[in-house]
């Protein structure tokens, strides 16, 4: 990102103690500092201040609380915002990106609670206005192109942005080269063009051609989870309603299901996705969850405020 003037939050990755203590003077505060290794979901702490930042330092490189995870430091800027899911397609000649989305990624209403995969998403994101497109366009999407053929990457297939809209514009926090889930089962349902169209058109680096066409409206995906989920949860709850399901106005989408004998039973953390379609996402909401109704299973859990916008 740095290398290719992809707009991202200022960092700078530090090996020992004494370089990253001095670099403490430079930065704003809450800043994040991480274990750049893997620490089991741990090694990312936002220091509100000074002294914060540097006993999260010491704890890394002197304590080695993270062993050879804490090896490498990175000292990040902490960014304020909303976040949104940017889907494309690219052939490396030309990136088209697809209707936005909001996930909400914290398994508590009000963005409380552990972190999920997503449970639930809403599309087109409402924060994506004209002007936070045009920055992500200038600022994410150009420059990454750009990168694509600096460096040579004859790559065709999907990118998916992940972006902070923040009062100073929009930053990248990651790509991702999928599709995302449950993003995919709330923007593709909006798409009016043919997917397996644009596939191919990537694969045949003629994507320049692709006109997507989009459904009017908006979509609410909801996800039902196992009764624990994050944490531990069982599996092998049969699950009722999904033989039966139909309606005009809505999706469903097994995830963590599994067929035992006659039965639909749960197979995973996040069970179920139902995607309402409504020509506003007030109207999109309602529909995902009165027709979640249908689907019932012991220990079942949804949040209650997917699409609900401040
Ligand atoms: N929902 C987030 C992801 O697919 O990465």
């Amino acid at each position: 990102m740095q290398k290719h003037g992809v707009k991202t939050a200022k960092y700078q990755n530090f090996y020992n103690y004494d370089d990253a203590v001095k670099y403490l003077d430079e930065v704003n505060y809450p800043v994040v500092v991480k274990a750049s290794g893997l620490a089991a979901g741990k090694g990312v702490i936002i220091a509100q201040s000074y002294e914060e930042a540097n006993t999260a330092l010491k704890e890394m490189f002197i304590d080695k609380v993270f062993g050879d995870s804490g090896l490498e430091v990175v000292i990040e800027e902490f960014l304020v915002g909303v976040e949104a899911s940017i889907l494309s397609f690219t052939d490396s000649k030309v990136i088209v990106p697809f209707i936005s989305a909001k996930d909400h990624k914290k398994i508590g209403d009000g963005e409380t609670g552990l972190n999920t995969g997503g449970m639930g998403v809403i599309a087109p994101n409402p924060y994506v206005t004209p002007e936070v497109n045009q920055a992500f366009i200038s600022d994410i999407m150009e420059p990454t192109l750009r990168g694509l053929q600096a460096e040579n990457m004859d790559f065709a297939g999907v990118i998916f942005f992940g972006v902070m809209i923040t009062d100073n514009g929009v930053y990248l926090l990651e790509y991702n080269m999928r599709m995302g889930d449950p993003e995919t089962e709330a923007v593709l349902p909006l798409m009016k063009s043919d997917l397996l169209e644009i596939v191919n058109l990537a694969i045949d680096r003629k994507l320049s051609e692709a006109r997507i066409e989009w459904n009017s409206g908006a979509t609410c995906c909801v996800v039902l989870a196992s009764g624990g989920y994050p944490e531990k949860f069982p599996t092998g709850i049969v699950i009722n309603g999904i033989k039966d399901f139909h309606s005009d106005s809505c999706e469903l989408f097994a995830a963590g299901v599994a067929k035992v004998g006659d039965d639909f039973v749960t197979s995973g953390g996040r069970v179920i996705n139902i995607v309402g379609h409504g020509s506003n996402l007030d109207e999109a909401r309602k529909i995902a969850y009165q027709e979640l109704n249908k689907i019932q299973f012991a220990g079942a859990y949804c949040r209650q405020d997917i699409g609900i916008v401040n």
